[in-house]
């Protein structure tokens, strides 16, 4: 009978124990050992994996993996890497731009992952089981443990639960919560290609309410600050942030800080504002009867 396989990277050390070695050679390739490797053949095999910070280095160190594993004669290789980079590049919104996200599908499909796990994927609108390029991709969703979260810090007390962007809908929705939509202008600059916020609008009512602001990521915390500024002008009592996955940019923290008291996240991306686990619904995965298997 074959048995499940788990092989953990470096980088997911904080929830379980590695057992990938992962550096560097001199001239900075990646170097990549995963002792045991021989008893992946005819398994099934998990990959524990995260792609961000450095998503470039991640992906590499990851290509390699799979690679090996997919060698050994691995029956199937599922990876779960909690955050996806790229996924918010899933469309061309100038003539020429790369949609890579695609392109990053593609090639994890193609290197060997038959099933990618990942949490609250900046393109999909739902949790659940899709297709995206040629990956299948199980989206794993948090906001029940983030909105559990705003209820112990609202200590018992109701709160609004508004998302500021409506691409992470299904992040609120489940709570009786609303979105509000955000246009973003052109590109800037040429060194960072980044296009600011043109406008932000909602129908919302949370004159002397307490508001959780939702959304699947913060990144540098332009959108947060907008919604929460909103949030403040339209009289809300009390908000906090909250998000699935943390990245916090820049000085994001900083400029949040002085508008809300509770900036949080889950440890899909590890910072000191991880305060939900998302090992709890990983742990679940990794049950035989889980539909993974
Ligand atoms: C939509 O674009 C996403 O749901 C987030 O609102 C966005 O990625 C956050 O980015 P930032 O923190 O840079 O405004």
């Amino acid at each position: 009978m074959s048995e499940i396989i788990k092989l953990v990277s470096p980088n997911f050390s904080d929830l379980f124990e590695p057992s990938i070695e992962a550096g560097k050679f001199p001239d900075g390739d990646t170097h990549v050992r995963i002792p045991g490797l021989a008893a992946c053949k005819g398994q099934e095999v998990v990959i524990l994996h995260r792609l961000y910070p450095n998503q470039n280095e991640a992906l590499v160190e990851l290509l390699l993996i799979m690679d090996a594993v997919r060698y050994q004669g691995a029956k199937k290789i599922t990876v779960v890497s909690p955050y996806l980079p790229y996924a918010r590049q899933d469309k061309q919104t100038v003539d020429g731009e790369i949609a890579s996200a695609h392109v990053i599908c593609n090639i994890l499909a193609g290197a060997g992952c038959n099933r990618f796990v990942t949490f609250d994927c900046h393109f999909l609108n739902e949790e659940g089981d899709t297709v995206h390029g040629n990956l299948n991709i199980t989206n794993i969703s948090m906001s029940k443990q983030l909105i559990d979260q705003a209820r112990k810090l609202f200590e018992g007390q109701p709160f609004e639960v508004i998302g500021p962007d409506d691409g992470a809908a299904y992040l609120v929705e489940t709570s009786g919560g609303s979105t509000l939509k955000k246009v973003r202008k052109n590109y800037e600059g040429d060194k960072i290609a980044y296009r600011h916020i043109d406008s932000m609008e909602g129908k919302f009512d949370v004159k002397d309410k307490n508001v959780l602001l939702l959304d699947d990521m913060i990144s540098t915390g332009n959108t947060m600050i907008q919604a929460l500024e909103k949030m403040m002008d339209a009289g809300a009592k009390k908000v906090i942030c909250a998000a699935t996955h943390g990245l916090f940019l820049y000085n994001c923290l900083d400029r949040l800080r002085k508008r809300s008291e509770n900036i949080y996240s889950t440890d899909s991306i590890l910072s000191p504002q991880s305060s939900v686990s998302i090992k709890p619904r990983l742990e679940d995965l990794f049950n035989p009867q889980s539909k993974l298997f």
